[in-house]
C-alpha cells in the first residue's frame, strides 16, 4: 500500500498520509483561520504584500503555488495572480479549492483574480514574453537542524513533496526574466544565501522576503 492517497468526498479533493495522524490535506480558503487572516490582511499588515507591493491590477507570477495562501492574500488586495505548480496532485487540490472559493460570496472576487497552470516554472519563465510586474518565489527550503519545524498543512505538503532542490535555479532564471521586481521568500534563519544581494529585505520572526529590483 502506498503511503499517500488522493481521494474525493463531498468537501472536495484531499491528500491523505497514512503514516500521519493529521487530517487529510485540502485547499480550503474558507477555513476560519484563513478567513480571519484575509479579513485582517492589509498592505501594511501583510509582509508578503509589502514585499510584492501589492495593489489593484499588479500582475504577479507566483512560481511556487503550493497551497496558494500567499497568492490568495495578494489577490484579495487586488493583484492578478498566475499560479504555477509542478505537482499534479497539488494542482488538483488547488483547482478544487479555487473552484469552491469562487462559489463563496466573500471569496469569489479574489478567487476570480487567480489562474492556475500545472507546469514547471523554469519552463514558464523561459518563454520569450513574460508580462508580469512581479515574480514571486517561495520554495520548500531544507529545514535547518534545530530550527522550528514547519507545521500544519505546510508540514503535510513538505512530507509529500520533500524540499525544492532547484530553489537557486528558480531565482537565477527569475532574475534574468526581465521583470521589474522579483521576491524570494525564505526562512528567516539558515545557511541559504542568495547569489546576489537583494535590494530590500522585509523580515519578521517567521519569514524573510528578499526583494530584487531591476
Ligand atoms: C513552500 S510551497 C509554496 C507555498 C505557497 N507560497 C503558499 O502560500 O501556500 C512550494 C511549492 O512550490 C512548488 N514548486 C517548487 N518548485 C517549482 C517549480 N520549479 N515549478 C512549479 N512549482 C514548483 C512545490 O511543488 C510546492 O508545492
Amino acid at each position: 500500500m502506498s503511503r499517500f492517497r488522493v481521494g474525493c468526498d463531498k468537501e472536495g479533493y484531499y491528500l491523505e498520509d497514512s503514516f500521519s495522524g493529521q487530517h487529510p490535506l485540502r485547499v480550503n480558503f474558507s477555513h476560519p483561520e484563513f478567513l480571519t487572516r484575509l479579513r485582517g490582511a492589509g498592505k501594511k499588515s501583510e509582509l508578503v504584500a509589502r514585499a510584492v507591493k501589492a495593489g489593484a491590477g499588479v500582475r504577479v507570477l507566483d512560481c511556487t503555488a503550493g497551497l496558494a495562501r500567499d497568492a490568495f492574500v495578494l489577490a484579495s488586495l487586488g493583484c492578478e495572480v498566475t499560479l504555477v505548480e509542478r505537482s499534479k496532485v497539488v494542482s488538483t487540490l488547488l483547482l478544487d479549492g479555487l473552484k469552491r472559493a469562487r462559489q463563496r460570496p466573500e471569496l469569489c472576487s479574489a478567487a476570480n483574480r487567480i489562474k492556475l497552470t500545472n507546469a514547471d516554472s523554469l519552463a514558464v519563465m523561459s518563454q520569450a514574453s513574460l508580462e508580469y510586474d512581479v515574480i514571486y518565489i517561495d520554495p520548500m527550503f531544507p529545514e535547518k537542524p534545530g530550527a522550528a519545524a514547519v507545521r500544519g498543512p505546510m508540514q503535510h505538503l513538505q512530507r509529500f513533496l520533500g524540499t525544492d532542490e532547484d530553489a537557486l535555479a528558480l531565482l537565477s532564471v527569475a532574475l534574468q526574466a526581465g521583470c521589474a521586481r522579483v521576491v524570494l521568500k525564505r526562512p528567516p534563519h539558515g545557511d541559504w544565501r542568495s547569489p546576489i544581494q537583494p535590494t530590500h529585505v522585509f523580515k519578521n520572526k517567521n519569514s524573510r522576503y528578499e526583494v530584487f529590483t531591476g
